[in-house]
């Protein structure tokens, strides 16, 4: 019996965590952003394959914490040319640590200001994406940023 128990505790202590799968909450926010954003299908590697019938930490760019919270999204070289000024999708993905929109073309839009909202991000790479004017105050108050 006592066996049993500190095998069951090993489990979900080391062996659970890595079958973590994506949150419905996690998954609808990242569809959503999808759909949102404009970008260029034929230069597409990654976003075109978020197949929703698929667990989506294992889509391409995207990575997940223990629980299943997406805490990295790589978007770069997408091709992506609009429709994140107000994305509440990616906004509202709170757990996001490192968010990379590297090499897009914005088409000299402001960086946008609902970022200030991701909290937990300590990496955010916006170079070459085309971005106009200067880094808006709210997003320079994240503290755990290093612009
Ligand atoms: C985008 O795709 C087109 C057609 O597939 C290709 O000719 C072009 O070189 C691609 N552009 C980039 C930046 O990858
Ligand atoms: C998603 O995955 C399912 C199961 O593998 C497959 O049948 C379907 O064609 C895929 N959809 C897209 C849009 O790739
Ligand atoms: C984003 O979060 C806000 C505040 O929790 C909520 O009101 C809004 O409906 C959410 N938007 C989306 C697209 O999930
Ligand atoms: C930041 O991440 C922690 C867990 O690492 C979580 O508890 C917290 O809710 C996150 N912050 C926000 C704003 O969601
Ligand atoms: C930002 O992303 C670009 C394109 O993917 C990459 O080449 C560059 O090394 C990244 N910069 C940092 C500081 O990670």
């Amino acid at each position: 019996m006592k066996t049993l128990f500190f095998l069951s505790i090993f489990c979900i202590t080391f062996i659970l965590p890595a079958f973590s799968q994506c949150l419905d909450d996690q998954k609808s926010l990242l569809l959503g952003l999808r759909n949102s954003l404009r970008f260029v299908l034929s230069n597409q590697t990654k976003l075109v394959h978020w197949n929703h019938t698929k667990d989506c930490c294992n889509w391409d760019g995207v990575e997940c914490d223990v629980f299943g919270h997406v805490i990295s999204l790589q978007l770069d070289n997408e091709m992506i040319y609009g429709g994140i000024e107000n994305s509440e999708y990616l906004f509202n993905l709170s757990y996001l640590e490192k968010l990379n929109l590297a090499s897009n073309s914005f088409n000299g839009i402001q960086i946008p200001k609902g970022l200030s909202n991701l909290a937990n991000l300590t990496h955010l790479n916006l170079s070459h994406a085309h971005f106009a004017g200067q880094v808006p105050h709210e997003v320079l108050r994240l503290k755990k940023v290093d612009l």
